[in-house]
């Protein structure tokens, strides 16, 4: 794979082109929507209308995650960039890279950074941000990584002492056979003495859980229905939104926030690029996220099993969100 430059301090590698994403939502399409229960991976919500509303989603009232580790980062990156002084910082999912800022100032000032690896799926957000994160830290290379954290772990440029970024609590999008699969491939790509700072939201009264993914506003509902205007858009479909309910809700067994859309009567939809016809009776569920909380007992188990010891969990003061720094030994 080859890397380009983009930028006298920045290049581009990318595993993952427009028509490998076309074929891999097809793909999931397709199985999701023919199963017996029908579902989506939550990644689908991502085009560029989903990621506005998601960052709407981050400003809400009800939707603390983003302000916790926000909080978290602003009191301890000092701390985190003394304790790992890592010479280079990976971001999974980095997007804007808005909060991993705070990171990387801190690396700046300790003098220890050389090297931002910015790693998502989206390639002209990478292309926008890689150059600017170069020029921001002028003493860093920046690579950046076109490619999905499910599948292209494998390939992460290492060297020097990394420092492993995956924040705001993406990891809940996994079940827990998923979790051990990703931070397992992801720790063993890690070199002794290479760190993973790991964002999760915290297990709290269930009413406050639904409510950051139930809010008044009416955005989360967009956000979730944003699935059914994206397979329109790609996939040539005729599902209406407006026909689907949004529905939130906690499953204490699992401990995790499921995201579904119900159909609010019996309906049917045609996906001409799959030349697939559907069928949706009055009350089905579309499941298209779930969004697992956490307990310090899980996440210390979770990163053992994966082969990597929590150095510290911090929280903000309410206890409401964790980052965990784990170190692989
Ligand atoms: C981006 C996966 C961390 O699970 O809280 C927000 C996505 N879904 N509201 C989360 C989301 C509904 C978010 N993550």
């Amino acid at each position: 794979m080859t890397r380009t430059p983009i930028h006298s301090r920045c290049t581009i590698e990318v595993h993952l082109d427009a028509d490998d994403l076309a074929r891999a939502l097809r793909q999931d399409a397709l199985d999701g929507l023919t199963a017996a229960a029908k579902h989506l991976p939550p990644k689908w919500f991502y085009d560029e209308r989903g990621s506005e509303l998601f960052d709407q989603i981050t400003r809400l009232e009800e939707y603390y995650p983003t302000r916790c580790e926000t909080e978290i980062l602003r009191r301890e990156a000092e701390a985190i960039a003394e304790r790992t002084r890592a010479t280079t910082l990976l971001e999974l999912g980095s997007g804007t890279s808005t909060k991993t800022k705070l990171l990387l100032d801190a690396l700046a000032v300790a003098g220890t950074l050389q090297r931002i690896v910015p790693f998502d799926v989206c390639e002209p957000v990478l292309r926008a941000a890689g150059p600017e994160l170069a020029k921001r830290y002028p003493r860093a290379r920046v690579d950046a990584v076109v490619g999905d954290f499910d599948r292209h772990l494998g390939r992460l440029p290492m060297e020097g002492t990394t420092l492993v970024a995956f924040l705001g609590g993406t990891i809940g999008n996994f079940g827990p056979a998923g979790r051990v699969k990703l931070l397992g491939e992801l720790a063993d790509q890690l070199a002794p003495g290479d760190w993973l700072l790991l964002g999760t939201d915290l297990v709290k009264a269930p009413e406050r859980l639904v409510r950051a993914y139930d809010d008044a506003a009416g955005v989360t509902a967009e956000f979730n229905r944003n699935v059914l205007h994206v397979l329109n858009r790609e996939l040539d479909g005729n599902l209406i939104p407006e026909r689907f309910a949004h529905v939130a809700r906690w499953d204490a067994d699992e401990q995790w926030i499921e995201m579904h859309l119900r159909s609010e009567e019996r309906q049917t939809a045609r996906l001409e690029a799959l030349d697939l016809d559907l069928t949706f009776g009055e009350g089905e569920l579309l499941h298209t996220e779930i969004s697992a909380k956490f307990t310090r007992h899980r996440i210390e188990g979770e990163l053992a099993a994966a082969g990597l010891e929590l150095d510290r969990l911090l929280t903000d003061a309410a206890g409401d969100f964790a980052l965990s720094l784990a170190r692989k030994p």
